[in-house]
């Protein structure tokens, strides 16, 4: 039977080329901390420096991209590896904690909601009222006010003034917008305030030249899902996120 074998790709472009365009290679590019790169068969894998430090990141069929991270861990070791979730059974590599998560994209504005007229991008001075938000809203968040990364916090106030739902903004690939810290008063759920700073943000993107705006989900958040999908956000892949070793 032929085996094939992994192949080192010279650059992002080719690591494009590799996997068929897909969006995750194309929308979730970090310049700044993108290192090697490979193929093996149809899948693709590359390195890439995160907060947490140097992670593989694979996409492909569940067995070769198993196979892929396998024969890369042997030439890099790294200590996280981010890959399709059917690829697990085949890393022949001991793992050990992690995160199921998606990775969602969407490059159409959502349908306009009246909602939306009310979300603001805020102020250095709403930081104390962002960060108390987070704090009751979303424990898990990944951004937090004062993150360098953050370009925009965009945030709906109710009638009374009260800072009640939140979303942030970065650049995560030239020209793309990744929203983070997505949240909703705990006491304001199900009123739409989470739709409404979720398309208010990914409008602004789009007609400010966005090619695409992502966000990233921890899988069994079934009421986000609802609402992205409702957005018009797809799943560009479901990721499991692990230790290795
Ligand atoms: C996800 C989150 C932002 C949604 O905020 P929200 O303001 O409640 O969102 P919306 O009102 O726009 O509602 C979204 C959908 O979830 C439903 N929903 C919201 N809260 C609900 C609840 N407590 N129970 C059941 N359904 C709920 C709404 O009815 C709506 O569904 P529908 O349109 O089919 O009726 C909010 O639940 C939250 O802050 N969660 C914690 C942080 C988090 O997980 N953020 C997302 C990270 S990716």
């Amino acid at each position: 039977m032929l085996t094939s074998s992994l192949v080192e790709l010279p650059d992002h472009a080719a690591l494009v080329a590799a996997s068929g365009g897909h969006p995750v290679v194309r929308w979730d590019h970090d310049q700044a901390g993108f290192g090697r790169a490979w193929s093996l068969g149809g899948a693709v894998g590359w390195t890439v420096q995160g907060r947490r430090g140097l992670a593989l990141m694979a996409l492909g069929s569940g067995a070769e991209a198993g196979r892929l991270v396998t024969a890369a861990l042997d030439l890099v070791p790294v200590p996280r590896i981010a890959v399709p979730v059917d690829a697990l059974p085949y890393v022949g590599t001991a793992l050990g904690e992690g995160d199921d998560w998606d990775w969602f994209w969407t490059t159409a504005a959502p349908v306009p909601r009246p909602g939306e007229r009310t979300v603001v991008a805020l102020r250095p001075a709403d930081a104390a009222d962002l960060a108390e938000l987070l704090r009751v809203s979303s424990p898990r968040t990944s951004a937090q006010p004062g993150d360098p990364r953050v370009r925009t916090w965009f945030g709906q106030r109710d009638a009374s003034g009260r800072l009640v739902a939140c979303a942030a903004e970065r650049d995560q690939a030239p020209g793309v917008w990744h929203l983070q810290a997505i949240a909703t008063h705990p006491a304001h759920r199900g009123r739409g305030y989470g739709a409404d700073v979720t398309a208010a943000a990914t409008r602004v993107g789009l007609t400010n030249g966005a090619t695409a705006v992502t966000l990233g989900m921890y899988a069994d958040n079934h009421v986000a899902r609802r609402m992205y999908e409702r957005l018009g956000f797809r799943v560009g892949q479901a990721f499991a996120t692990r230790a290795v070793g």
